[in-house]
């Protein structure tokens, strides 16, 4: 499994910026740690964080090709983009890594602890500096659903002002854990 991280690691400096390889170790540090927390497989959370943006740079019409799904805003495919591509180049078949990548964006119903916590740490990581040190420490201090849906809700709110789309996938997600 660790192979399959070095390897991964390897690939994400290569081809990502270097800002969001940043990211993408701060999402596998924070991983960790809520792992740690909540008593998960640190191996699968630490993949999960790693890799979850590994298609966050991909062009719209790559993600739709990868996907065979059309999309408003291609954008919000990388999640499920990302899992095909970390099963298919990279042999990751853990069902739970593959749904927490999949859904990290807008979480969704039904989310294991592994696509909880990977919803968290993409949220919290050390980089995200729009979170001040009080607010990471509130949310660090809530046990895993609780933390999950304050997340959520934050990101609602979020969306709500920017008149941007809400995905139902969100909504079904804050309707599960309130
Ligand atoms: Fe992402
Ligand atoms: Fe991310």
């Amino acid at each position: 499994m660790s192979e399959i991280i070095e390897e991964l690691r390897a690939h994400l400096r290569r081809s990502l910026s270097a800002k969001r390889f940043r990211h993408c170790e701060g999402t596998e540090r924070a991983s960790l740690s809520l792992a740690e927390k909540f008593m998960e497989d640190q191996h699968l959370c630490a993949l999960a964080g790693l890799g979850h943006d590994i298609c966050r740079e991909y062009s719209g019409v790559d993600l739709k090709n990868i996907t065979g799904k059309d999309h408003e805003h291609p954008i919000l495919l990388h999640g499920e983009a990302g899992a095909l591509v970390l099963e298919r180049d990279f042999g990751i078949k853990n069902a739970s890594v593959l749904k927490a990548v999949r859904h990290h964006i807008s979480g969704g119903p039904g989310l294991d602890k592994v696509g909880k916590i990977l919803f968290a740490a993409d949220y919290m990581e050390d980089g995200r500096t729009h979170l001040s040190r009080q607010e990471r420490e509130r949310l660090f201090s809530l046990d895993l659903d609780d933390m999950v849906l304050s997340i959520a809700l934050s990101i609602r709110s979020h969306l709500e002002a920017e008149e941007m789309p809400l995905e139902p996938a969100l909504m079904q997600m804050i309707e599960e854990l309130s």
